[in-house]
């Protein structure tokens, strides 16, 4: 099939698409967008994470036919040109990334959390999070990188 659809604002096509393919196949093999991770391919870790007409989903359980005509927006589409997300920031600054799998689908989620929730509680963090698995941090700089997002993302707003 001829796949089309938006990708962090712009309109793409690929072709020779097989129905079944993952979006995370499309997005980083395809497309070129190697941010999105492929940690498991089974909707357990939460690498692949993107938004799918604003709502965060695994790309490796979405089938590249599911994303005809829809938009989608990956952790290279958070950043404003050069300028990092508040978001982007906070996780470099709280020393949250070690070897960065898990960092992409974070940052999403992460992102997410704070449109919905501009202040939230740890258990607020903890249970939006509870999808995305880390196995270097111990998840204490994550939660102090969400913690500085919030704060960041309230200062920018005032
Ligand atoms: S690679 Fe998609 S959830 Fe792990
Ligand atoms: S930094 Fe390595 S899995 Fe999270």
């Amino acid at each position: 099939m001829r796949l089309r659809f938006t990708v962090n604002g712009q309109p793409h096509e690929a072709d020779d698409v097989w129905e079944g393919e993952s979006l995370l196949y499309v997005l980083r093999e395809r497309l070129g967008l190697p941010g999105s991770k492929n940690a498991c391919e089974q909707g357990e870790c939460g690498s692949c994470t993107v938004y799918l007409d604003g709502v965060p989903v695994c790309a490796c359980l979405v089938a590249a036919g599911q994303a005809e005509g829809r938009e989608v927006r990956t952790v290279e589409g958070l950043a404003d040109g050069e300028r990092l997300d508040p978001v982007q920031e906070a996780f470099v600054e709280a020393g949250a990334v070690q070897c960065g799998f898990c960092t992409p689908g974070l940052l999403v989620q992460t992102h997410d959390l704070l449109a919905r929730r501009p202040r939230p509680s740890d258990a607020e963090i903890r249970e939006a999070l509870a999808g995305n698995l880390c196995r270097c941090t111990g998840y204490e700089k994550i939660m102090d990188a969400v913690r500085l997002a919030a704060q960041r993302t309230a200062e920018a707003r005032t």
